[in-house]
């Protein structure tokens, strides 16, 4: 004979007649193979509203809107409503139980009608479809167990069973006909009765059943394709994944991935008998296939996953340093009140543990008493809401080295606990709840930059959610594809970066319409003499931090009157404000020093403060400005000395400034820094400008978050409207030039090495610095074979002896061979400026292109 194939259809699979239809299809291909079981929940909503009943069972809409619900389906399925009158029997005893003697009991025996009435519905279907279907009650096969200390209430609404295999069974039901329907969701009890599973029970009815039967695979049929490494409602990008092993699967269920419960997995892992996740909408997708070979070797986070309402429970001892027995003090009370503990974290004095709400019935009533409980040896503190973001993927801690971005993220909120499961398949973090916002957006993103999520070549992950839906927004449109034959014209001599006019063109248009007074381009981000030109005839302001850039503009542009320079500079010489002071350029102080030290400078000036607003923002810690031990700016508590020091000096506060970083891509952050600027300007009266600064961000890569300029300019509208009205000044560096540059480079060579293929180029981290040290991504691409698919995987390398020199790892390039011309794309901001000899090596030319 062969073995039996389990296939569970949830709620929304069982409620319409073309979901019976396609039930039936599946069934009918599986039979092929060998005998099937099917596992059936409630229809949907069923559940919800049996419970409702439960609660008021004399409750006449309820029951009638059940029963019409049934018989409508009855009458959809165009099958006879005869065969639920025995249910109807079992229904109005558990009604008629209920009044006489309410409790989890009678609640169970309730609930299962549910599952008895959407079986009985399908086996009647099925055997219409010429199906012939035996249908069985699951509570002659699976019996629950009790633990010790289960409550009433476990017992009999989220009882456990431990099934063996009954080879007989299986026989005697393949003998009697090969197509068998059961519920979901229900079991006997241990001393008879009827007892039910708890939320998500019909998982775990199907792997009990798979168990029993020896399966030889379990499938569960439902509304997604498959586990994800992440929750696609929150990461649309998502990646399928193809295959786990039990353990992983288990964590990613236990940690907040709906689609199965996790309970369902220990009976498959136990009887090794596979598990499959299948969409019902589109049966021709693979899914995710749960199995007892561990599917790859190479070290991956196979999912980030978040669980909300998670309360910490915190106890300090208040008996002696290292305590004998305290653990056992504490953790016997919790046993008391039937409270399973998840993660743990401890010092000498101190145990904090969280409990989480999808296995313990945490009312008020129970946390209350199990304080007042713990207050007897401990002190005791409650912190929720919290959430717990946990990242999942076997051999977690040799993973650890290049989790940085991650942690760096995670850190910048309040960590309220960390754990590494004692199985090296997690780390999580138990963050506060209102902080929780984008985050497992954002960590998804940094472990896919990271290669840990979805490295190419990594079989385990399969297509994004985004794009086996066929919901993945296009790819962003890369202006210089359609330029490729003048830039490669352009690059007859490489390297060179080129710059399109009409790139710069349209983000001046862009900064233009944020509204505000005035613009200052931040020159560092590029200086070249033609870009400076085309922004200043924009209209735009030009901003300096350095002696050498005010040099540099006046050589490039002599005729800019010094009313639209503004010079904020950091740790600078005495010359440099001097010299900038003397010129009429508007100057911004970032500390204390400058006023106290050379007052002499700053008498009859008007000058700008730069603040601290104590925290920094940005792509990278590296541009984060703000905050921490930040050398820029002065703190708010530093505002009166600021003002007495300036007084001192004969100068007048006109303006204040905050920069916080750089590539924000968050539309509210300079609303945010108008409001915290505005309130400590109430401390200078001579205040007339607020600068926001610059770090407006751009995408880089195609997932990369745009910067929304309309709802950043209906931010500070709004806010204008708050607060006194000031004037704005903001200083954008990279938005105006990012996407306008782009490096083009030659192959010198290619070779593999191992299983990689590295190709070196005439360009490298001496040219553009932000691949090595902020482990920036920049799209790069062949340009010479644009039109073919790029099909090798390759590393991008430059010839500068430093391991960091690497453009781009894990690239996907059409065909790369010496002498193709390679473009960069997204090189134009802090690209040419940061270049160094190195190595001795040339410079990279620069290009401006008005045709471009
Ligand atoms: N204003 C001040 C005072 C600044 O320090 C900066 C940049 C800007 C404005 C312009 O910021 P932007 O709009 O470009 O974000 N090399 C790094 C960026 C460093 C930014 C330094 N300060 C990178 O390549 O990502």
């Amino acid at each position: 004979m062969n073995a039996f194939i389990v296939l569970k259809f949830g709620g929304t699979s069982v409620s319409t007649r073309a979901r019976w239809a396609n039930i039936a299809a599946v069934a009918r291909e599986r039979l092929r193979e060998g005998p099937v079981l099917i596992v059936v929940s409630a229809l949907s909503g069923m559940t919800d509203r049996l419970k409702a009943l439960a609660e008021a069972p004399t409750e006449p809409t309820s029951i009638e809107i059940i029963r019409q619900r049934h018989l409508a389906m009855a009458n959809e399925l165009q099958v006879s409503p005869e065969c639920l009158n025995p249910i109807w029997s079992e229904f109005d005893r558990a009604l008629e139980e209920l009044q006489r003697q309410p409790g989890p009991s009678a609640q169970a025996a309730l609930l299962a009608c549910g599952e008895l009435l959407s079986s009985a519905l399908g086996a009647a279907f099925l055997n219409r479809e010429g199906l012939a279907t035996t249908w069985r009650d699951a509570r002659q096969y699976l019996c629950s167990q009790a633990a010790e200390h289960d409550s009433e209430w476990a017992r009999f609404l989220s009882a456990q069973c431990v099934p063996t295999l009954q080879a007989s069974v299986a026989s005697q039901w393949a003998e009697e006909s090969p197509l068998s329907i059961t519920q979901g969701f229900i079991a006997r009890g241990a001393r008879g009765g009827t007892v039910v599973l708890g939320r998500g029970g019909s998982d775990t009815s199907a792997s009990y059943f798979g168990a029993l039967l020896g399966a030889s695979r379990v499938e569960i049929w439902t509304d997604v394709p498959g586990m994800f490494s992440a929750n696609p409602k929150q990461v649309p990008n998502a990646r399928l994944l193809r295959e786990l092993d039990y353990d992983e699967a288990q964590e990613i269920a236990t940690t907040g991935a709906k689609v199965l419960h996790p309970r369902a997995i220990n009976p498959v892992r136990e009887a090794r008998v596979p598990l499959w996740i299948k969409d019902t909408e589109r049966p021709e997708l693979a899914g995710t296939v749960i199995g007892p070979e561990v599917a790859t070797q190479r070290l991956s986070v196979k999912a980030v996953s978040m669980r909300a309402g998670i309360t910490l429970v915190s106890m300090e001892s208040i008996g002696m340093w290292q305590q004998v027995g305290f653990l056992a003090d504490v953790f016997e009370r919790f046993k008391r009140h039937g409270l399973s503990v998840d993660l743990i974290s401890s010092a000498e004095t101190n145990v904090t543990v969280s409990l989480d709400p999808s296995e313990n019935l945490l009312d008020q009533r129970t946390l209350t008493a199990l304080c007042e409980d713990l207050a007897q040896v401990c002190r005791v503190k409650v912190i929720a809401p919290c959430v717990a973001i946990t990242l999942v993927g076997r051999g977690m801690r040799a993973m650890m080295h290049r989790l940085s971005e991650v942690l760096a993220d995670i850190g910048a909120r309040r960590v309220q606990l960390i754990s590494q499961s004692s199985n090296n398949l997690n780390l999580t973090f138990v963050i506060d709840a209102s902080d929780a916002d984008g985050i497992v957006e954002r960590l998804h993103r940094q472990l896919v930059k990271a290669g840990l999520i979805g490295a190419p070549g990594d079989a385990v992950f399969g297509p994004p959610w985004n794009v086996l839906l066929d919901k993945a927004p296009p790819p962003r449109a890369q202006w210089w594809r359609a330029q490729r034959e003048a830039l490669l014209a352009l690059a007859a001599s490489t390297p060179a970066y080129v710059y399109a006019a009409s790139r710069i063109d349209a983000a001046i248009a862009s900064v233009l319409s944020i509204g505000a007074d005035r613009s200052f381009y931040a020159i560092k981000a590029n200086a070249h003499p033609a870009v400076l030109a085309r922004i200043a005839a924009g209209g735009i302001g030009m901003e300096c931090v350095s002696l050498g850039e005010l040099e540099h503009l006046r050589a490039a542009l002599p005729e800019l009157p010094p009313e639209r320079i503004l010079f904020t500079p950091n740790f600078a010489p005495r010359a440099e404000y001097a010299a900038a002071l003397q010129r009429g350029v508007h100057v911004t102080v970032d500390s204390l020093y400058p006023l106290q030290a050379w007052p002499e400078l700053f008498a009859g000036r008007a000058i700008l403060l730069r603040f601290d607003l104590g925290r920094g923002v940005g792509h990278h810690d590296k541009v984060k400005t703000g905050g921490g031990r930040s050398k820029f700016g002065l703190l708010a508590s530093e505002a009166m000395l600021a003002r007495t020091a300036a007084a001192a000096a004969g100068a007048t506060i006109v303006g204040l400034h905050a920069h916080l970083g750089s590539g924000e891509t968050d539309p509210n952050h300079w609303r945010d820094v108008y409001a915290q600027l505005a309130s400590l300007a109430e401390q200078f009266p001579s205040v007339r400008i607020l600068d926001l600064g610059g770090g407006m961000g751009v995408p880089y890569a195609n997932d990369d978050d745009d910067l929304d300029i309309d709802e950043l300019r209906a931010s500070l509208a709004h806010v204008r409207t708050l607060f006194a009205p000031y004037e704005i000044w903001i200083e954008p560096g990279r938005y105006l030039v990012a996407d306008g540059g782009v490096l083009l480079t030659r192959v010198t060579q290619v070779r593999r090495k191992g299983d990689i293929t590295q190709v070196g180029v005439d360009t490298g981290m001496h040219h553009l610095l932000r691949p090595a040290l902020y482990d920036a991504w920049h799209p790069i691409s062949n340009l010479t074979r644009s039109e073919e698919q790029p099909a090798v995987l390759c590393d991008v390398v430059g010839p500068i002896c430093e391991s960091s020199d690497v453009l781009g790892r894990d690239r996907w390039l059409a065909n790369p061979c010496e002498g193709d011309v390679l473009l960069i794309a997204n090189a134009g901001a802090y690209g040419a400026v940061m270049s160094s000899h190195y190595n001795l090596r040339a410079p990279a030319l620069e290009v401006f292109s008005d045709a471009l």
